[in-house]
């Protein structure tokens, strides 16, 4: 019996310490920042949601021995200096090989100078001002820019009847790139914008702004906030004071009709066009089977916003890198296989990373909220194919 027990416990202190198998077990740490408390958390929960449902579909995939390991850490929204605190400790004291997440513009900002130090590729899976990833040769966008949506959606309104707009965006980064993209698009083909005002990301209060807009009679508003709460709030903003009573058009960006907020829009949201990379309504196969999971996963009456399929191909990136590798993580390696990668069949259509720029080329869609058996739903209605980011193609970087 003594001799019995002897060997079991030296059987138990052997499988501590030695790897069985065949391959010897791997472990390649990613390190996720994004928003899971504030006033943006529910953003930020759609992001997690994508990671998690691509890791319940695909972990089983990773290459024999190998472990993905994550290590999530809460920014609490548009906080640069957390975000920089944050990934330094991942970066320093846990030794991550990758970088993920970001929803805010500023904390993509702060980050990118310590994956260039530390020389850890860091894939953007939200956060949309152009210039982002000319900040560091180890950044890659899997989400889409600004200049992507309103730079067509610009072209679009000019040639279908819309003479004038007023724009409100908010004031930063993603907020400026809209702005100047939708100017540029509409006056160089024969559009006024007849105001422009800029509203405060922090506590934002649409009603004097949307005032001001009504005031100066424009065929449209064109708008630009961050997704979440605060497109609920303008657009409840912009049904208060009558815009669309007095005839004014809302267009924009998704980001002001995000899918996951639209029932709680309600009907003022009708008739809203937006050009942009995702819509849940979408019809290609793989969208469909990809909300049938999102539903199955986090309940049927549950939509996933751009975020959740930002965070879902930055995961299937992530797991191509790892897979290339066999989980041995080197950061050059893992930027030329970034660099040209593609997925003809994500639930957003086809996409890939352009070699030169390391930003994502994607099909934008002309949508209009329409109800569909009831629901409100961003409807595709054209297909703008595979458009790079024009701010990058104006300025000669690509
Ligand atoms: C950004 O900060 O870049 C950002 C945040 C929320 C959005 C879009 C862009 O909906």
């Amino acid at each position: 019996m003594m001799r019995l027990w002897r060997f079991a416990a030296t059987a138990v202190l052997l499988a501590a310490v030695a790897p069985v198998g065949d391959a010897l077990a791997q472990t390649v740490k990613l390190g996720i920042i994004d928003s899971y408390s504030g006033p943006m958390a529910g953003v930020g929960e759609q992001l997690d949601r994508g990671i998690r449902l691509y890791m319940q579909e695909h972990e089983k995939d990773l290459p024999k021995g190998v472990k993905l390991e994550i290590i999530r850490r809460d920014d609490t929204g548009p906080n640069p200096a957390v975000a920089k605190r944050l990934a330094t400790e991942l970066i320093t004291r846990d030794h991550v090989q990758l970088l993920g997440g970001a929803i805010f513009t500023p904390n993509a900002l702060a980050i990118a100078p310590l994956a260039t130090e530390a020389k850890v590729p860091f894939i953007i899976m939200n956060a949309g001002t152009s210039m982002i990833t000319t900040k560091s040769p180890y950044i890659a966008r899997v989400s889409f820019t600004l200049w992507q949506s309103s730079y067509p959606l610009a072209e679009w309104a000019a040639k279908h009847g819309i003479k004038t707009v007023y724009s409100v965006v908010s004031d930063y980064g993603p907020g400026i790139d809209a702005e100047q993209a939708f100017t540029k698009g509409f006056t160089d083909n024969g559009g006024q914008m007849l105001g422009t005002v800029r509203v405060p990301l922090e506590n934002p209060d649409f009603v004097p702004f949307l005032q001001r807009a009504k005031d100066a009679k424009p065929n449209a508003v064109f708008s630009f906030v961050p997704a979440g709460k605060q497109a609920t709030a303008l657009m409840k903003a912009f049904g208060d004071l009558g815009l669309g009573a007095a005839g004014i058009r809302l267009i924009g960006t998704g980001d002001i009709t995000t899918d996951e907020e639209l029932q709680n829009m309600g009907d003022v949201a009708l008739g809203v066009t937006t050009m942009f990379h995702y819509s849940a309504a979408g019809q290609r196969p793989a969208n469909v089977a990809f909300v049938t999971a999102y539903k199955a996963m986090f309940g049927q009456n549950q939509e996933p916003s751009f975020e959740v399929v930002g965070a879902y191909d930055g995961m299937a990136a992530i797991f191509h890198v790892i897979d290339a590798q066999q989980g041995n993580i080197d950061p050059d390696k893992t930027m030329e296989l970034l660099k040209g990668w593609r997925d003809d069949a994500s639930p957003r259509g086809p996409i890939y990373i352009d070699p030169q720029t390391r930003d994502i080329v994607q099909n934008e869609y002309l949508r209009r909220v329409e109800k569909v058996n009831g629901q409100l739903e961003n409807v595709e209605l054209e297909t703008i194919p595979m458009v790079k980011d024009p701010w990058k193609v104006l300025n000669h970087q690509n």
